[in-house]
């Protein structure tokens, strides 16, 4: 069993009834937000990459939690000379953590904090958790090696930017989940802003037309999968 809970824009907290991580916590500064930062319980944090609509309230959260950021190298460095909790991991690496298994993949975009630090590579992630494996994109353009990300471990769930401009738009994404074939699809980083507005149901629709199954979250809706 795995708990997924949508925060909106990138961020997902994951809960398999023993263990609760975050992916890409940005709340505070997000419109959309449906928690506060404050009230994020959880044993981990996982970061695609630095900037700041994903490394967000990661480091505060960390601290509140005495959790560890889990990322690349550069970035778990930058987390830890911060004062927080850090496993260092690179692209194509995979770790056993008590909770699950977690691997870093490549992604196609930048990693500069907000102070405009570079902090390595960008990443997607897959995570293994209560029996059930989810790719998180992160920040990325389409690219052809998401067939392997999926023929590697088969997917039940796959989390997609659609919002263009900085990453995939709705038809780009459509072809990705083509490629991971997960057994859902889950839209992502869109309506945060003006500049990547998306109607996640067109998504839906072109993604379904394929033979998809998809799902639309709502910011701070749960599902189970
Ligand atoms: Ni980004
Ligand atoms: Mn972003």
């Amino acid at each position: 069993m795995l708990k997924i809970t949508y925060l909106s824009h990138s961020a997902f907290l994951f809960d398999d009834g023993t263990t609760r991580l975050v992916i890409d916590p940005f709340l505070t500064n997000n419109p959309n937000a449906p928690v506060k930062a404050d009230d994020v319980q959880v044993n981990y944090v996982i970061l695609t990459h630095a900037h700041g609509d994903h490394l967000g309230d990661a480091l505060a959260i960390a601290k509140k939690n005495k959790a560890t950021v889990i990322a690349v190298n550069e970035l778990a460095n930058y987390a830890a000379s911060k004062g927080v909790n850090a496993h260092n991991m690179h692209i194509g690496g995979g770790f056993n953590f008590p909770f699950g298994r977690v691997k870093f993949t490549i992604a196609h975009h930048g990693s500069s904090t907000p102070e405009g630090e570079y902090m390595g590579e960008p990443a997607g992630v897959v995570i293994t958790m209560g029996g059930k494996s989810v790719y998180h994109a992160g920040d990325t353009g389409l690219f052809m090696d998401m067939k392997l990300i999926g023929a590697v471990t088969p997917l039940d769930a796959a989390l997609l930017p659609i919002g263009d401009n900085f990453t995939m738009g709705i038809d780009d994404a459509v072809r990705a989940s083509d490629m991971l074939n997960a057994k859902l699809t889950i839209p992502m980083h869109y309506n945060t802003w003006p500049v990547i507005e998306a109607d996640p149901e067109e998504f839906a629709q072109k993604t379904r037309d394929r033979g998809m199954d998809v799902r639309v979250m709502k910011f701070g809706e749960s599902i189970t999968l």
